[in-house]
């Protein structure tokens, strides 16, 4: 753990989670995680987010480290369990403190962790709460990655405490990001799974909080930033309309079939200048297969057909590239088939139908022949052309 005074009476709290391998049972976290906690000693005390419900032991530890012996608030910015989980302990602790979050933030805290409705207090968007000498105003910031995300702003301290927004599953030793390539690629990993499928709304954020003046961001997860420049371009990057001269290729072969039109395929988009990223559906990981739709501007699927249908794998990434919601432009689907059956209607179904173009497929009737290899070809020199036409 890390017990950092960020600025006078107003505390860090970083519970690291070294080992944790995966978040909501589905992102693999290589390099674990932290649930961040903030405490800020005024007039009135107030905690700002909690912890895993795994981690309460340790965030009382630290209270009493710093002799904490009062709480009068705890802002919870994100009710999912990572850092809400921690508050029936604490008020029970503190009968005293009043949790301050958003009417749909209560909801979920009411729900999910039965907070009694006495004990909370909603805020509006731009409400202030005086803490004394300080004061927290509260933004409401919709779907970051929930309906009822807030951000906690201080100006006295110029202190941002967005929660999930700006974080990174990355346990260091580190309090202050070191703002490196590490840290970015850490960064744009848990864009990618957390924060892409809410593109839109993350683009208007950032413009309400460019208008604040901020030293610091402290985020609920990961490094805190006192150069907030760093992760805030970085996010400008990730949200904008612009995508790159790339194509991601997940693919799945049973056979060598697939396998022999990937390779062939990739080495097609390499020749004309086409960056590309294949990855084998069997052992992806699929947090670096979402990092790399960040900017991509073509998906192109192989699979073999399996039953009348895709390969359930690649079914499985057809259904990731839905939900993630990238900015990518074009799709296409590379396969083989045995004697029949649907599976480019299957994968092209369930792929986006806005703003999104298909091109022209390539399928092979078992191994892949001299007129299928022309067809991989040609669909290399589609791709080519489309992205001239756009970068
Ligand atoms: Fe870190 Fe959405 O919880």
């Amino acid at each position: 753990m890390i017990i950092k005074e960020i600025k006078k009476d107003m505390y860090g709290f970083v519970l690291h989670d070294w080992s944790r391998k995966l978040f909501d049972e589905l992102i693999p976290l290589p390099d674990g995680t932290t649930y961040n906690s903030y405490f800020i000693k005024d007039n009135k005390s107030v905690l700002i987010d909690t912890a895993d419900p795994t981690k309460t032991e340790e965030l009382f530890a630290i209270l009493k480290e710093i002799d904490v012996a009062n709480i009068d608030y705890i802002v919870s910015n994100h009710s999912e369990q990572d850092h809400s989980g921690s508050i029936p302990a604490l008020l029970s602790a503190f009968p005293n403190a009043k949790v301050v979050t958003s009417e749909k933030g209560a909801g979920f805290l009411k729900s999910m962790l039965l907070v009694p409705q006495e004990k909370i207090m909603t805020v509006a968007d731009g409400e202030e709460l005086s803490l004394g000498a300080r004061t927290l105003k509260f933004l409401h910031t919709p779907w970051v990655h929930w309906p009822e995300t807030i951000v906690t702003f201080c100006p006295e301290e110029k202190t941002l405490f967005p929660c999930d927004f700006f974080g990174s599953h990355l346990a260091s030793s580190d309090f202050y990001a070191r703002c490196d390539e590490k840290q970015y690629i850490s960064s744009k990993r848990y864009y990618a799974e957390i924060m892409m499928p809410f593109r839109n709304n993350i683009s208007r954020h950032l413009g309400l909080i460019e208008d604040l003046s901020i030293d610091i961001i402290a985020p609920s997860h990961g490094p805190v930033y006192n150069n907030p420049s760093f992760i805030i371009d970085a996010y400008k990057d990730w949200v904008s309309d612009k995508v790159k001269n790339q194509v991601v290729l997940p693919y799945v072969s049973m056979h060598g079939s697939v396998a022999k039109m990937t390779e062939f395929f990739v080495d097609e988009l390499i020749k004309r200048g086409v960056e590309v990223k294949p990855f084998n559906l069997t052992s992806v990981d699929i947090g670096e297969l979402a990092m790399s739709l960040v900017d991509a501007a073509t998906l192109v699927l192989g699979s073999p057909m399996v039953l009348a249908g895709p390969h359930p794998v690649a079914l499985y990434a057809a259904y990731l590239f839905k939900i993630l919601r990238p900015k990518t432009r074009f799709a296409s689907v590379i396969g083989s088939f045995g004697w029949g059956g649907n599976m480019l209607k299957v994968i092209t179904d369930m792929l986006p139908t806005q703003g999104l173009e298909v091109i022209e497929p390539v399928m092979a009737k078992g191994y892949p022949k001299e007129e299928d290899f022309v067809k991989l070809q040609n669909l290399a020199e589609e791709i080519q052309k489309r992205h001239k036409e756009l970068i």
